[in-house]
């Protein structure tokens, strides 16, 4: 439990700029809890890629703490999300983790709703029964160049902004005529922060990453880039201008809150793609991007996601946080919708950089758990040369859960 002397203002307070968090941050239930209401219940959150859905009555269930939610593609096309609770005595709806309905029928009673979530039939609920009033509730749904994003809370904040930044970076990658080639979900013994800031910095990647370091630049001027053109080293700055004149939005946008980045990066001695020889893994590309050896767009939007957008494919990741030390990451290989597995891509080729580097990740992620756990571990300094961007997450974590809390303080008071 939380140290009972400092409250979760005093913890934050309390941080020494420059170093990791102190323990109860990565263990503790309250604080995980508190993490669940402000950010996840708050926040637009990843979901899936629109593609997962291709057809009407499509859908998959997802999970985003104590919420069950079913995502659907409704008769008219739509993408929408509905709470996996029966509007009758509350059971589950759906039980499978995707399929292809009609309608949705609990199968307690079989109250049969629409796709839309609207109540169209409930056995014997007497003549004053109002079927209007009973209809699944739903969560904001919002479809974004083919990636589906949620949020939970009644109000959900601004998304237009973002939207209206990433759409320019995300067209050329035309992610509304994908499939899904392969999709993996491992669970990490961890702390979904330590998820996220193993994934800010490359101090790793050269000690854990073999397959991954054969086309990724570790070099930290590289991965870290900057808005300022002058600022980065020329093999970055020749990319971009190259990029940006070949009409591919590519030059660093961070969010003034710090919760995205997008940013286009070369990869290694002219790779093509996260391949074990460097080379394209997708015949038929996917996107409309002039050169193969266009390197990455990379892309992080706090709390559950970052992606990688190559001159062939596309890789969403999603950060879903289970319990204090349990965090699920869900991989989706995007290719293009007319590929053909065994003739444009092998699935092997496309998978194996990232099954390796995800696997290779969630062993660093559970030893620096494992480690934390002991009485003995104090936070300890981050590199600002290696991981600018660990301190990036952890000043967008602490500032905005101190926003956030600061007002229930003050109603409380
Ligand atoms: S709980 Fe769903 S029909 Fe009864
Ligand atoms: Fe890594």
């Amino acid at each position: 439990m939380m140290d009972a002397s400092a409250s979760l203002q005093e913890l934050l307070a309390r941080h020494r700029p420059g170093h990791s968090l102190e323990q109860a941050f990565y263990t503790d239930p309250e604080i995980f809890q508190t993490d669940l209401e402000q950010l996840f219940y708050r926040d637009w959150l990843f979901a899936i890629p629109a593609c997962l859905l291709p057809k009407k009555g499509s859908y998959v269930t997802h999970k985003v703490g104590a919420y069950g939610l079913i995502i659907v593609r409704g008769q008219d096309g739509e993408i929408r999300a509905l709470h996996n609770t029966c509007r009758h005595r509350g059971s589950t709806l759906c039980h499978a983790s995707s399929g292809h309905v009609p309608k949705l029928v609990c199968p307690y009673h079989q109250w049969t709703y629409e796709l839309d979530g609207k109540l169209l039939w409930a056995r014997d609920m007497g003549t004053d029964f109002d079927p209007s009033k009973h209809g699944l509730k739903t969560v904001h749904c919002r479809e974004l160049e083919g990636l589906v994003y949620i949020c939970l809370a009644d109000q959900a904040p601004d998304f237009d902004a973002f939207a209206a930044t990433a759409t320019r970076y995300l067209l050329p990658h035309d992610l509304t005529n994908a499939k899904v080639a392969h999709q993996s979900s491992i669970v990490e013994n961890g702390n979904w922060k330590l998820v996220w800031e193993n994934n800010r910095e490359c101090y790793h990647c050269a000690g854990n990453h073999p397959s991954l370091c054969r086309t990724f630049p570790e070099d930290p001027r590289v991965t870290g880039m900057s808005e300022d053109i002058s600022q980065l080293p020329p093999v970055v700055a020749d990319h971009v201008k190259r990029m940006e004149a070949a009409g591919i939005p590519s030059v660093y946008k961070v969010a003034e809150s710090g919760q995205f980045r997008l940013a286009r990066m070369p990869l290694l001695d002219g790779a093509q793609s996260y391949t074990m020889d460097g080379k394209i893994a997708v015949q038929k590309r996917l996107g409309r991007i002039p050169y193969l050896d266009a390197g990455t767009l990379l892309k992080f939007h706090y709390p559950t996601t970052w992606n990688h957008f190559l001159s062939d494919h596309s890789i969403l990741f999603r950060v879903t946080p289970i319990s204090p030390m349990e965090t699920e990451v869900t991989t989706f290989w995007l290719v293009n919708k007319d590929a053909q597995e065994g003739v444009d891509y092998d699935i092997d080729n496309l998978t194996k950089v990232w099954i390796h580097t995800n696997d290779e990740d969630r062993e660093v992620v559970e030893n620096n758990q494992n480690g934390i756990n002991s009485p003995a571990y104090e936070p300890g300094p981050y590199s600002a040369v290696q991981e600018s961007g660990v301190i990036q997450f952890i000043d967008w974590y602490r500032t905005t859960l101190g926003q956030r809390l600061s007002p229930v303080l003050m109603a409380a008071e």
